[in-house]
């Protein structure tokens, strides 16, 4: 359930705007066409934006083939500047930005000291390459936290899960989801509880629809229903994605993460972290600097077109919020499950 591909010099995104009504690929072919597409939400989940601005940055590079290299190189500055303010919250998004300018900037490098220096076309197809390597990287990664994840989910269990991290939001397989299909693989009878996920209904449109497709049982329920499933006895484990985790373990994920902590915290319900360990942003001590995005009113005050609230009403759409580190069981990475002091465990991860 790959949700974006690489063919014959245009990446395709599945459109997830449109999911689960209709299954539409939209090919974009420059740096322009791929931050549109990320800011309108064609793709979405923060692993799925890193890869996503790699291509991005790839793709102009294609288009610069026959750039001198000063050219070729004001090109790229600007095809990372346009795809860096796409959005702001999931810091995947600049780590795979970082990562594609960094290896660019050795290549450039090593060509100011060679006596045949690479072209210009032999630099778009090493970028081109780099992204290729972060899509497998990635569903890689996926498989390695779904594993360690899976450890932690006992036959039987109950799962709540918010907004899409699962194959959707990734390459492929997701993380919160990751570690829920490695469960099912393994033959536990696990039951999803998927929250709506309000506005933008990523639990409702994608998490359902996913799990249903992989035949894994599956629940939808409003947000608001959850702390009443948990009173209820109804949920076991909570396990949603990040799309910024700070030093400290500070967790930035969709609106609505925090509340489930605070929940799952009250009823004794461990609460899961599913992300890689470039969802991590060592640069920030805590969370309380995380930019959050806001999004536009029409996604409260509309649904496709259909007007929900009174003309005018003013509205506040952050995409996101911050869970902090006292409410969080563990982060489960590819490395393994982070423990607190997540300070500690979180900088032994990168090492
Ligand atoms: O606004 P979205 O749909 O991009 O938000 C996505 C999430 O909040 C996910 O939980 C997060 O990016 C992790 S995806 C593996």
């Amino acid at each position: 359930m790959r949700p974006l591909r690489h063919e014959n010099g245009s990446l395709l995104l599945l459109d997830q705007t449109r999911l689960p009504a209709e299954t539409e690929w939209v090919a974009c072919s420059d740096a322009a066409a791929v931050a549109a597409a990320i800011q309108n939400m064609i793709v979405r989940g923060a692993p799925a934006i890193g890869v996503t601005a790699a291509y991005g940055v790839a793709l102009e590079a294609a288009k610069g083939r026959a750039d001198s290299p000063a050219a070729f190189r004001l090109r790229m500055d600007e095809a990372i500047r346009i795809l860096g303010k796409s959005r702001p919250t999931a810091v995947n998004l600049f780590w795979a930005l970082d990562r594609m300018n960094g290896l660019l900037g050795k290549l450039e490098e090593s060509n100011s000291l060679s006596d045949i220096p690479l072209s210009t076309s032999d630099l778009a197809d090493r970028l081109l390459a780099e992204a290729q390597a972060m899509e497998e990287e990635d569903i890689a990664i996926n498989r390695r936290i779904g594993a360690h994840g899976n450890a932690l989910v006992p036959d039987g269990a109950r799962i709540l899960t918010h907004c899409n991290a699962g194959a959707l939001a990734t390459a492929d397989y997701g993380t919160a989801l990751g570690v829920i299909r490695a469960a099912h693989d393994a033959g536990k009878r696990i039951h999803v509880h998927a929250d709506e996920t309000r506005p933008y209904l990523q639990g409702a449109r994608l998490t359902a629809w996913e799990l249903m497709q992989d035949n894994i049982p599956v629940t939808l329920n409003c947000d608001n229903m959850a702390g009443w499933l948990m009173a209820n006895k109804r949920i076991d484990l909570v396990i949603t994605g990040a799309d910024r985790i700070a030093a400290n373990g500070d967790t930035a994920n969709k609106i609505g993460t925090y509340s489930l902590a605070v929940l799952a915290n009250y009823h004794r319900i461990p609460f899961y972290i599913a992300a890689p360990l470039s969802t991590i942003d060592l640069g920030m001590a805590d969370g309380t600097r995380i930019p959050i995005e806001e999004r536009p009113a029409r996604e409260l005050t509309e649904f496709r077109g259909i007007p929900i609230a009174p003309e005018g009403v003013r509205v506040y759409n952050p995409a996101f919020d911050v869970t902090p580190a006292e409410l969080i069981t563990a982060i489960i990475t590819e490395t393994g499950v982070l423990r607190k002091p997540f300070q500690k465990s979180i900088l032994g991860a990168f090492r």
